[in-house]
């Protein structure tokens, strides 16, 4: 047994890699450290001390693309208060999302109904008033602070009247019992969303998040998530081996180019992390963590060939009338079908063979259909003409049949027959 308690997975030249490895994956499923945003963080943690020390109620508002990082950075804030200082209430625009259920759900974190067991089931305007009511008995100093969150914050804007957002941001502005709402948006035009005496009301504190936009910041993020720090139960050469190593990845031009490329695909760090983790995960042979099993990962994640993944994921029957569609292209070189065409092509194969159940045709309409929905085959007219059938329609093909040959071969278990039949397109 190693340090870590568990079985080394790899030993090799004398060194355990396996508690790094073990170490790393934790760090990445608890996925609770968050990294950067120091400045935000204080910024925010300054806001809520207001509330939670001084009693003082404001607002403000994170902004952001989804996956920035807006959620981690107040979960982390909200960690380091200690539990007592406050009464934390959360809501979510896409859960609550009219004023009622959002006020529900507010008298039960906030465990009002204790106080008066009828009002949870009474009408909106009693709930609302009993609240209010309960805000501005509060004062600064005997009342308990409340951290009102409200994520997907612009759906809150949708709401009628915006009668919770006025009356909440009111009493934040009238200074009643201490309360500090957060809302979290990916809508930069937020507060053109709110009504003229919503907004003359919220306190125009505003945070932008930016996601990483340089390599730099990205190898920055990817350094993070696998050096091990020195509080790790792991030997001293191997942790020295360990970092030594990443600061050698993170050297390479070819991981460069990676990270210039995940830049590109996406602004969030989900897409990085998931690499990273598939690829201490396929660590078997290994030494340790190099360049080409991340290059590998990342090809074999994010470089996928899509129009083979979705033909993999056809019925047979719906690879079969892609077959048919391809001969009738190759044939009539790319020339326009219609339904008609591709159904009269693929029952003369079906009834040719006996092994192959000859399905209804109201079924093989809709298979044809999915293939459409799929746009493995576009519609000729750019306007649906309503006058045409469905089934006289035209389409052309959108890929060829060697496309299919290769997703044919890797289909698992299609009858040979099927196989065969590419290869003949006489029929
Ligand atoms: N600064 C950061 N530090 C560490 N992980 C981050 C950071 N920003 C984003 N992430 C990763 O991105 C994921 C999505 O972040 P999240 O806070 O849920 O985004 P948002 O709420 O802005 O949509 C997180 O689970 C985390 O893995
Ligand atoms: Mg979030």
């Amino acid at each position: 047994m190693t340090e870590a308690g568990c079985r080394p997975l790899i030993t090799i030249m004398g060194i355990d890699f396996g508690v790094c490895i073990q170490n790393m994956k934790k760090k990445l499923i608890l996925n609770d450290q968050l990294y950067g945003f120091d400045k935000e963080q204080n910024e925010l943690i300054q806001i809520i001390k207001k509330t939670t020390d001084f009693g003082e109620s404001d607002s403000m508002i994170i902004l952001g693309p989804r996956g920035c990082g807006k959620s981690m950075l107040l979960e982390s804030v909200i960690k380091s208060l200690s539990p007592e200082s406050h009464t934390l209430v959360l809501l979510n625009g896409l859960i609550h999302t009219d004023d009622n259920l959002a006020l529900k759900s507010i008298i039960q974190q906030l465990q009002m109904e204790n106080l008066d067991g009828t009002f949870a089931e009474g009408s909106y305007a009693d709930n609302i008033s009993f609240l209010l009511e309960s805000f501005r008995a509060g004062n600064k100093t005997a009342s308990k602070s409340i951290i009102m969150v409200l994520d997907k914050f612009d759906m809150f804007c949708s709401h009628t009247n915006q009668t919770l957002l006025y009356n909440l941001f009111d009493s934040v502005q009238s200074q009643q019992s201490p309360l500090c709402i957060i809302g979290l948006t990916s809508r930069i035009d937020v507060i053109e969303l709110l009504e003229k005496r919503v907004k003359s009301r919220f306190s125009h504190n505003i945070m932008m998040l930016k996601p990483p936009s340089e390599i730099s910041q990205l190898l920055e993020r990817f350094k993070h998530s696998l050096i091990i720090n020195k509080h790790c139960k792991v030997k001293a050469d191997v942790l020295k081996n360990w970092n030594n190593n990443i600061e050698l990845l993170i050297s390479d031009v070819r991981i460069q180019n990676l990270m210039k490329d995940l830049l590109k695909s996406s602004n969030n760090s989900t897409k990085l992390n998931l690499l990273i983790f598939t690829a201490l995960t396929n660590l078997s042979n290994d030494l340790i963590l190099t360049v080409e099993n991340l290059t590998n990962n990342y090809t074999t994640l994010f470089k996928k060939d899509m129009i083979l993944v979705h033909l993999l994921g056809l019925s047979v029957l719906e690879l079969c009338l892609m077959i048919s569609i391809c001969h009738h292209s190759e044939i009539y070189d790319q020339e326009p079908f219609n339904f008609e065409m591709i159904y009269d092509r693929y029952c003369k194969f079906a009834l040719r063979n006996s092994t192959l159940l000859v399905t209804k045709r109201q079924v093989i309409i809709k298979a044809f259909e999915r293939i459409s929905v799929m746009q493995l085959i576009l519609p000729v007219a750019v306007i649906e003409n309503k006058n045409v059938l469905r089934e006289y329609r035209l389409y052309k093909c959108s890929i060829n049949l060697d496309k299919v040959k290769t997703a044919s071969n890797l289909y698992f278990r299609l009858p040979p027959v099927i196989l065969q039949w590419i290869d003949s397109n006489i029929i």
